[in-house]
C-alpha cells in the first residue's frame, strides 16, 4: 500500500490581502501568538506522518527557508548562556527527521502552477498540499492526517471540505458530494446560482500523482491563473476523488479579520499565555 511522504506548501504569493504588513515580509511569516504560520503547517504535515516538505517559494521570500535552517550565531549565543529552552525553540523549527526541499515559482501564475513546480521533487508519489494562510485546528486528528487516513482506506485523492455560509461560496472552490463521499463536481469561486453545494475546499488536499499530468494541460482560468481546481475537475473524469468534511476549526489567516480571530483563539488556548490572555480580554471587555 502506498503511503504519503510528501507535502507541498505553496508559498510564493505576494500576500496583497495583508498589505502593508506583507510588503517586505512574507505573509507566511505572520505569527499566531509566537509561531509563524508556515511553522504551523509544517508541523501539521509532520503530525500526519509526512517526512518531506516541498516549499514552493519566491526570490523575495528567503526568510521562509531561513526559518527552517540552523542559525549558528543565535544557537552559539544561547548555548553559551545556557538558555536551553530558548535554544530548543530556535533549533526545532523543523521537526526532527523532517526534510525540507525548496523550489522556486518565479512567476505568479496561480495555485495550480505552484503545485506543478513541485513535480520534479514529488515525481510519481501521492502527496498532500497545505495552503499556509489557512490554519486548521482539531483536538485529535488534524486536517491533513484525516486526508491521509482516508487515503489509507481508499487509495484515491481526497480533499478537505467545510460548509460555509451560502453567501461565501464565491470566495472558494466549491464541491458537489454524493452519499459515498465522492466528489461529483468542482467549481472555482462560483456565483451562488452555479454552486453545487456550500461545501468549500478549505486548503488541504491529498493527490495521486496523476494531478501533475492534468496541471500540465490546464489553461488559465478564473483571474487569468492556472487553477488547481480546474485540474482537479479534469482529473474527476478519470479518477475517483473523495471529499472529507473536516469537523475542526478553520482560520483564513490571509485575511485581516480571519487572522485576528485566529490570534484570539490560539492565544486563549496557549499553554503558557492562555489564562493570562483570557483574563486580559475579559478585563478589556469592561470598557
Ligand atoms: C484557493 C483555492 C480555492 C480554495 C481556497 C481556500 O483560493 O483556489 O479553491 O477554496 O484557496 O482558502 P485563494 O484563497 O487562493 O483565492
Amino acid at each position: 500500500m502506498m503511503s504519503v511522504n510528501f507535502a507541498v506548501i505553496p508559498a510564493a504569493g505576494l500576500g496583497t490581502r495583508f498589505l502593508p504588513a506583507t510588503k517586505a515580509m512574507p505573509k507566511e511569516m505572520l505569527t499566531l501568538v509566537d509561531k509563524p504560520l508556515i511553522q504551523y503547517v509544517v508541523e501539521e504535515a509532520y503530525e500526519a506522518g509526512i517526512d518531506t516538505v516541498v516549499l514552493v517559494t519566491h526570490a523575495a521570500k528567503p526568510s521562509l527557508e531561513n526559518h527552517f535552517d540552523r542559525q549558528f550565531e543565535l544557537e552559539t549565543e544561547l548555548e553559551l548562556k545556557n538558555k536551553l529552552t530558548l535554544l530548543g525553540l530556535a533549533r526545532n523549527t523543523l521537526p526532527q527527521g523532517m526534510k525540507l526541499v525548496s523550489v522556486r515559482q518565479g512567476k505568479a501564475l496561480g495555485l495550480g502552477h505552484a503545485v506543478a513546480c513541485a513535480a520534479p521533487v514529488v515525481q510519481d508519489n501521492s502527496f498532500a498540499v497545505l495552503l499556509p494562510d489557512v490554519i486548521c485546528y482539531h483536538r485529535q486528528r488534524n486536517a491533513t492526517a484525516q486526508l491521509v487516513a482516508d487515503f489509507a482506506h481508499h487509495q484515491v485523492s481526497s480533499i478537505a471540505l467545510q460548509a460555509v455560509e451560502p453567501s461565501a461560496v464565491t470566495k472558494y472552490g466549491i464541491a458537489g458530494l454524493n452519499h459515498n463521499s465522492e466528489i461529483t463536481q468542482l467549481i472555482e469561486k462560483p456565483n451562488i446560482e452555479q454552486a453545487p453545494s456550500n461545501l468549500a475546499v478549505l486548503g488541504r488536499y491529498l493527490f495521486t500523482p496523476s494531478i501533475f499530468a492534468e496541471l500540465a494541460q490546464t489553461q488559465r482560468g478564473v483571474g487569468g491563473e492556472i487553477q488547481l481546481t480546474d485540474a482537479m475537475h479534469a482529473l474527476l473524469n478519470k479518477e475517483t476523488m473523495r471529499g472529507v468534511v473536516f469537523d475542526g476549526e478553520v482560520h483564513d489567516c490571509g485575511d485581516k479579520l480571519g487572522y485576528l480571530a485566529a490570534t484570539l483563539t490560539f492565544a486563549k488556548r496557549h499553554p503558557e499565555l492562555g489564562e493570562a490572555f483570557s483574563q486580559l480580554i475579559s478585563s478589556m471587555n469592561k470598557y
